[in-house]
């Protein structure tokens, strides 16, 4: 449904695919949208840094697209009822964009929800049939364990929908919904702004089935919208800051609760990717099981905050991990009084947003300490040693 110059048509027919045996293959056409999509770094030094500040372009483009073309109308009442449970399946950071979104659809959506790691999931026998509905997240739409993962659950029969950023990706091709991720091309190995927009859109995927559960009007333009606006607020010096530190040592700790317990996993990630320093990520209510024992003086643990309810459980398990040394540097979107975070060694304060939608701003403060970290250190943040962008064998 896209208008061609006459010339390109006439070349896509001149093209023949044969099989191996010689014989002619029917492909349909697939016409990339590449427009507006610089390939180059453009005025930065990195694509990581371009791909991060690429943030806020992206949720606009995903709130126009799904506002116009509206990908998520297979969610009918219909469709949502056929299902007992919802089961989401990807690997590294995908992994953690698929545990965000089983978060948001268990909490706003109210459906039974799981995410798995591919590689995982595929030799675990899993319990799933055509009640069970898979979605299968992924940057490249070509890992091998992703795509692994979506063959089992078609024989299975359960329905499969991609979250994908590549249309015309394997993935892509092989399911029974495509749900777009709009990120534009990813040239960094650690990503970025695709993992912000795939939480983006479970954010609105679980709105919508609850909008849709419970004959409501719901608005995700103006939803989307309003994300827009807090996602490019970081205090670049203040990170940079950080990372010269950070950058001096030889071991960080995440620590949270919830959402941010998961924010931890892929900050841990990231950092590691990229910096090569030894990262982990604890929920903060497991401290005491075995965390506190790598305390030691001077120690970095970064600590996220942004659910209000949880927040004075959070700050106990940072209290305990600074009374055994640890400088304590505290992430939150809340209003925290100065009183009860004494002794921090740094509190940063990022926009205020609703607790739901925390992680999509929390998330690009830890992608850009993990690239300003990795510049600290001389190494190339776009390509990491002895990682890939895509993991196409496994
Ligand atoms: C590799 C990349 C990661 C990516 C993961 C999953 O490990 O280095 O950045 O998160 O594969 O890739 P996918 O394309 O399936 O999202």
């Amino acid at each position: 449904n896209i208008n061609m110059p006459q010339n390109q048509e006439e070349n896509i027919k001149n093209i023949t695919f044969l099989n191996i045996n010689g014989e002619i293959i029917v492909k349909p056409a697939i016409f990339l949208n590449i427009e507006n999509q610089q390939s180059g770094k453009g005025k930065y030094p990195h694509f990581m840094l371009k791909e991060i500040e690429e943030t806020k372009n992206v949720i606009q483009r995903i709130s126009e697209i799904y506002k116009n073309e509206n990908p998520l109308k297979i969610f009918t009442k219909n469709f949502i009822n056929k299902f007992n449970n919802i089961v989401l399946i990807g690997c590294g950071t995908a992994y953690h964009a698929s545990a965000m979104g089983a978060k948001y659809l268990e909490k706003i959506a109210r459906i039974k929800s799981q995410a798995h790691i591919a590689s995982e999931f595929r030799y675990s026998n899993p319990i799933i049939d055509e009640k069970t509905l898979c979605i299968f997240i992924s940057q490249s739409g070509e890992t091998a364990d992703t795509i692994a993962c979506m063959e089992l659950a078609k024989k299975l029969k359960a329905t499969t929908i991609a979250l994908t950023n590549v249309l015309y990706s394997t993935l892509a091709q092989n399911v029974d919904y495509i749900l777009p991720v709009c990120a534009g091309r990813e040239i960094a190995v650690a990503s970025t702004k695709a993992y912000t927009a795939q939480i983006s859109i479970m954010y609105i995927i679980a709105n919508y089935i609850n909008a849709v559960k419970q004959n409501l009007n719901f608005n995700y333009y103006q939803q989307i919208s309003s994300l827009c606006e807090i996602v490019n607020n970081q205090d670049k010096e203040t990170i940079q800051s950080i990372a010269k530190e950070i950058a001096k040592t030889d071991k960080v700790f995440f620590i949270g609760r919830d959402l941010d317990y998961i924010t931890c996993e892929e900050a841990s990630l990231k950092l590691k990717e990229i910096s090569y320093i030894n990262c982990s990520a604890l929920a903060s209510g497991e401290l005491k099981h075995g965390f506190l024992a790598l305390i030691e003086s001077g120690t970095p643990v970064f600590v996220v905050a942004t659910n209000p309810t949880l927040l004075e459980k959070t700050l106990n398990g940072a209290h305990e991990a600074m009374s055994r040394g640890a400088k304590i540097i505290f992430i939150t979107t809340l209003n925290v009084p100065k009183e009860k975070t004494k002794g921090f060694y740094k509190c940063i304060n990022l926009l205020e947003t609703t607790k739901d939608a925390a992680p999509i701003t929390s998330i690009i403060f830890f992608q850009l300490l993990a690239y300003y970290t990795s510049c600290e250190k001389g190494l190339n943040p776009d390509q990491p040693r002895n990682l890939a962008k895509s993991v196409t064998v496994e």
